[in-house]
């Protein structure tokens, strides 16, 4: 697997003081995020690959009029996904390294994920701030309780949030499955494990490891279909239900909580502890695995623009949350120990392991 382009800026400050070029960019920062997805969509970036082409020969390419044309690459080159000299155009730096590496699918499938579940119900941010509760979710047709519940009745994006879902988790579980070491444990519990990434990720791993995923019914089959995939139906299970309504299975010596703690309250997520922390053997270990802020509130600056989406979409009461709240969740559940550790990246991801 080639490793993500990392970059260190997503952890740095953000520059100060802001200019009135700074305040542009955020002021159209919806209408930038506009030209990624049509370049992306268009495979405007895979034409481009590896070559420098002139506008008629991308127009040609592309299929698009010659109005259309100029619009996309007026957007794509003055907001420096593209830069133009001689008359031909080429990519930029950065996409011209990602796109040689496995991680360009999970970058594209990331950008789908922003269109189609993320964007529409972001309208609703200053409401959902007033009603401190996720008031987007209205927009997304159903009447299940969470995004989750209403998935069922959304199928394409169902489809787009699992393949984002999949690709944000492998953007970082590389150093989740390198800095856990799961050498003495035979079974992990990955609660909301979602398509089964994590689960199959640390399985392969780890020869002696049997895991269940813990999921709500209407995603069990999107689970078991990758795990068969895998060719890992003999050491990975889904068990169908609900982490907060139903008890927890007995006897895994370790409980895995990927990308759930930037959904649910503090509260919530301190009661799922409890749970996980009830079952756990002495010596057993919670595993928190997700983006982090931190602990000064300032930064970086994807963990902020990602809160937007937790805050008015998924659920009641989501952000991406410091590391010290799940800390002192940890603390509050019983458990006595708490390492941290920042999985420096691109993304802002990080792991926290209690153990009991
Ligand atoms: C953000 S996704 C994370 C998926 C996976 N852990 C990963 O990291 O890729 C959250 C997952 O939690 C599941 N989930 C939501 N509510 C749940 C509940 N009450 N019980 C079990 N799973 C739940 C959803 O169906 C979804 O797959």
């Amino acid at each position: 697997m080639t490793s993500t382009v990392d970059r260190p800026t997503t952890t740095a400050a953000p520059q100060l003081p802001l200019d009135m070029d700074g305040l542009t960019w955020i002021l159209f920062g919806h209408a930038a995020f506009q030209y990624l997805n049509a370049a992306s969509e268009l495979n405007l970036f895979e034409t481009l690959r590896d070559r420098e082409l002139t506008s008629d020969e991308i127009r040609a390419e592309l299929g698009l009029a010659q109005r259309a044309n100029d619009v996309l690459l007026l957007g794509c080159t003055s907001l420096g996904l593209l830069s133009k000299s001689d008359g031909r155009y080429r990519l930029s730096g950065v996409l011209a390294e990602l796109i040689t590496t496995d991680d360009w699918q999970r970058f594209k499938d990331t950008v789908a994920f922003e269109q189609y579940v993320v964007y529409e119900g972001q309208l609703d941010f200053t409401e959902s701030l007033r009603a401190n509760t996720n008031v987007g979710l209205r927009r997304v047709r159903g009447s299940g309780r969470d995004l989750y519940h209403r998935f069922a009745e959304n199928p394409h994006m169902e489809q787009v949030f699992y393949r984002y879902m999949k690709s944000w988790s492998e953007l970082a579980n590389r150093h989740l499955v390198a800095e856990l070491d799961l050498s003495g444990t035979t079974k992990l519990l990955d609660c909301g494990g979602g398509d089964a990434v994590n689960a199959i990720e640390l399985a392969a791993a780890n020869p002696e490891l049997h895991v269940t995923v813990f999921e709500i019914p209407a995603s069990k089959a999107i689970a078991e279909k990758k795990i068969a995939e895998a060719g890992l139906s003999d050491r990975v299970s889904v068990l169908d239900g609900d982490m907060f309504a139903d008890p927890f299975p007995e006897g895994f010596e370790c409980v895995l909580f990927a990308h759930q703690f930037v959904i649910w309250t503090p509260e919530e997520n301190t009661a799922l502890l409890r749970k996980a922390y009830d079952v756990l053997p002495e010596g057993g270990r919670v595993v928190i695995f997700n983006s982090m802020s931190n602990d000064e509130g300032d930064g970086p600056v994807m963990a902020a623009l990602d809160s937007v989406y937790f805050a008015s979409i998924p659920s009641e009461g989501g952000m991406i949350y410091p590391w010290s709240t799940h800390e002192k969740s940890l603390r509050d559940a019983g458990f006595r120990s708490v390492q941290r550790i920042d999985c420096a990246g691109w993304t802002p991801h990080g792991i926290i392991i209690g153990t009991k």
